[in-house]
């Protein structure tokens, strides 16, 4: 196949993650609304999304192209039995670039071997979120003005929290230190430590982040991923385990942010949504030029 597709962060190297990043600012600030004149986007929604979905269909709409898909696999041929391969190929006929989020860890991967076209990976049950981590490395080089030496708080489950996963791969180009916080059942899985370790990256593991929020850049809060749990009792015992509150934000660093992917159930206060340390809605935003820049790359409209 002669495209490239966006399954992994690991699908880019630090110069095209930070290439991304510029592209964002450039749609910002200047944004092209010929730039997809007869293009068709598809997005392939298997499991349930706001801001993934809409952000790109959003995207798009502002550069001129047109959208086909579907927001829930009840409502495709996929509830009859279709396979993925034979939704993939016929999609492929309908449009120049799939976007996609499925449950199933590998979905992706396995779409991008069978697609004739670029595709994009919106998440892929608790694996990967590659679009999300872009705008949160536009995000961070927003807010920070650097990429470089951040310590970073990864907050709340961070074993089925796929944004992280992301997030943590993308962040180790750029000299970071991680913060780990989570209940014992919901720690940072093995591989991206010792993907740390293989790099001399520094990371730390902790049960609470009171004592120690005023050292960060950045705290990435997550909801506790309920959908990821086999056992209703398991998730009970952990949904409510941080809560960030106004107060906690006293002592920190004068141009820390707190940012989330959302959705948000409980684990932000919302009296911490009038503060200026709370960047998670325009994240959201950033979003809409990030997935911009993401799909004039992949299909060459833009170097
Ligand atoms: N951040 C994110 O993936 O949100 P949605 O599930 O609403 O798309």
């Amino acid at each position: 196949m002669n495209h490239r597709n966006l399954v992994s962060i690991n699908d880019f190297s630090k110069e095209e993650i930070l290439r991304i990043v510029e592209l964002a600012a450039e749609f910002e600030n200047n944004p092209k609304p010929g730039l997809l004149n007869g293009k068709v986007i598809a997005t392939l929604f298997f499991e349930p999304s706001t801001r993934t979905r809409l952000s790109f269909e959003s995207a798009v709409n502002r550069l001129g192209g047109r959208i086909v898909g579907f927001t829930d696999a009840s409502s495709s041929s996929t509830s009859k039995g279709e396979s993925l391969k034979d939704t993939i190929l016929t999609v492929n006929n309908y449009s120049d670039l799939i976007v996609m989020r499925h449950p199933l860890e590998g979905a992706a991967l396995y779409a991008s071997e069978v697609s004739s076209i670029p595709i994009v990976n919106a998440g892929d049950g608790a694996n990967q979120h590659p679009t999300q981590t872009l705008l949160d490395l536009y995000s961070i080089k927003k807010t920070q003005g650097s990429l470089e030496n951040m310590n970073i708080f990864l907050v709340g489950d961070l074993k089925y929290g796929r944004t992280v996963h992301s997030l943590l791969m993308a962040m180790s180009h750029f000299n970071a230190t991680f913060n780990f916080i989570s209940p014992p059942e919901l720690r940072m899985p093995d591989e991206y430590k010792m993907h740390l370790d293989n790099l001399g990256l520094k990371y730390y593991e902790h049960s609470d982040f009171t004592d120690i929020i005023s050292r960060a850049d950045i705290v990435y809060m997550t909801r506790v991923q309920r959908e990821r749990f086999s056992d209703p009792m398991e998730y009970e015992k952990v949904k409510n385990v941080y809560v960030l509150k106004k107060e906690m934000l006293e002592n920190t660093k004068a141009n820390m942010k707190v940012l989330h992917p959302l959705p948000r159930v409980n684990e932000i206060s919302t009296d911490v949504d009038d503060s200026e340390k709370a960047y998670y809605f325009t994240q959201a935003l950033n979003g809409v030029y990030t997935r911009q820049a993401i799909i004039a790359s992949l299909l060459g409209l833009i170097k």
